[in-house]
């Protein structure tokens, strides 16, 4: 999608004002506001309805900027080099004198990072002199918004603004990486662990199904569309949707395909938009055929499970 300046520069009009706005990023969308101001963020999570004691993820442009705030290390740097900008959030620590409203990290002294590859909202972090504090764009524990009508559908006329970048290309959340102390993964998403690993060099600690809730994105229910979800089903029932991985003859009825051929990138890319559309189409609950655990494929897994946790 190419750049529509005059949308920038609207954009920045309602930032530097204070106010949320939705932006783009190749994952999924943000509720986005200066993360330097507390009036800015308190509107964010007032907007979503999400926990004070749950942070936010603030999105640079890059190394420059970030190191006004953050204290960075070699984990870091390894890791910054081949993935950033892209589908990664790093836990660091903050610096001292970091401008950063106490109410996005809850008065914690560590800050989620993430550097968006989005063409558009890179160019609007260009232009802005303060970094973006953003959640996925949806009512807390929904399911992440993917383009321009998810944003509106969940937010209406509450959100002043929405910056339109077409449809994320990655479809699911960032992986969440803890580099504080030893590397450790908070949630998967949509950068595999095989990558990762390869860069550190090194066993990658786990605390993604942790009793203790270190990082809400590990609550139980999530990413939910409002419907009961059955997984590795293999017969759907009579007026449930069927969400299938690829096209298989055999099926129907109330069908619906993730991909052409099975390709899990595409899958992950059609999850979200797939799940609101079953729920547009007015379907009571869902079953999902048994999807690959690989590569993203655990990612797509993690996210359904969590959305099956509904019973309500
Ligand atoms: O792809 C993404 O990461 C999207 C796009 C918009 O960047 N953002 C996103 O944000 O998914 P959100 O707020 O929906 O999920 C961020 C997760 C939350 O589960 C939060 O608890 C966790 O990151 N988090 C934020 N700050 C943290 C911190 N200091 N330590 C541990 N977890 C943190
Ligand atoms: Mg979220």
């Amino acid at each position: 999608m190419k750049y529509n300046f005059s949308n920038i520069k609207k954009a920045k009009k309602i930032l530097d004002k204070k106010d949320c706005i939705a932006i783009p990023t190749e994952t999924v969308y943000g509720l986005a506001a200066n993360a330097y101001s507390d009036k800015a963020v308190k509107k964010i999570f007032k907007l979503k309805k999400r926990p004070h004691f749950n942070p936010l993820i603030v999105h640079y442009l890059d190394l420059e900027d970030l190191i006004k705030d953050c204290e960075i290390n070699h984990n870091f740097i390894k890791l910054y080099k081949k993935f950033s900008p892209g589908p990664i959030t790093y836990i660091l620590n903050l610096k001292k004198n970091s401008k950063i409203s106490k109410i996005v990290t809850n008065k914690q002294n560590t800050l989620a990072v993430r550097f968006p590859k989005h063409l558009i909202t890179r160019k609007l972090l260009k232009d802005l002199d303060y970094p973006l504090a953003a959640p996925s764009a949806n009512i807390s524990t929904g399911v992440s918004s993917v383009c321009y009508r998810d944003v509106n559908d969940e937010f209406g006329k509450k959100l002043k603004f929405i910056l339109d970048g077409g449809r994320s290309s990655i479809g699911l959340e960032s992986t969440i990486i803890s580099l504080v102390n030893k590397p450790k993964i908070l949630r998967l998403g949509g950068l595999s662990l095989s990558k990762i690993k390869k860069v550190l060099n090194k066993k990658l600690i786990f605390k993604i199904n942790s009793a203790k809730i270190l990082s809400p994105g590990q609550m139980k229910l999530h990413y939910s569309p409002g419907l009961p979800i059955r997984l590795n089903v293999k017969k759907p029932k009579e007026k449930e949707a069927f969400i299938l991985l690829k096209k298989n003859k055999k099926f129907t009825k109330n069908i619906y395909y993730l991909s052409k051929n099975g390709d899990l990138k595409e899958a992950a890319k059609n999850l979200y938009f797939t799940l609101r559309k079953i729920k547009k189409d007015k379907f009571d609950s869902i079953a999902v055929e048994k999807i690959r655990n690989l590569g993203i494929g655990k990612t797509i897994n993690d996210r359904l499970l969590r959305a099956s946790k509904f019973n309500g």
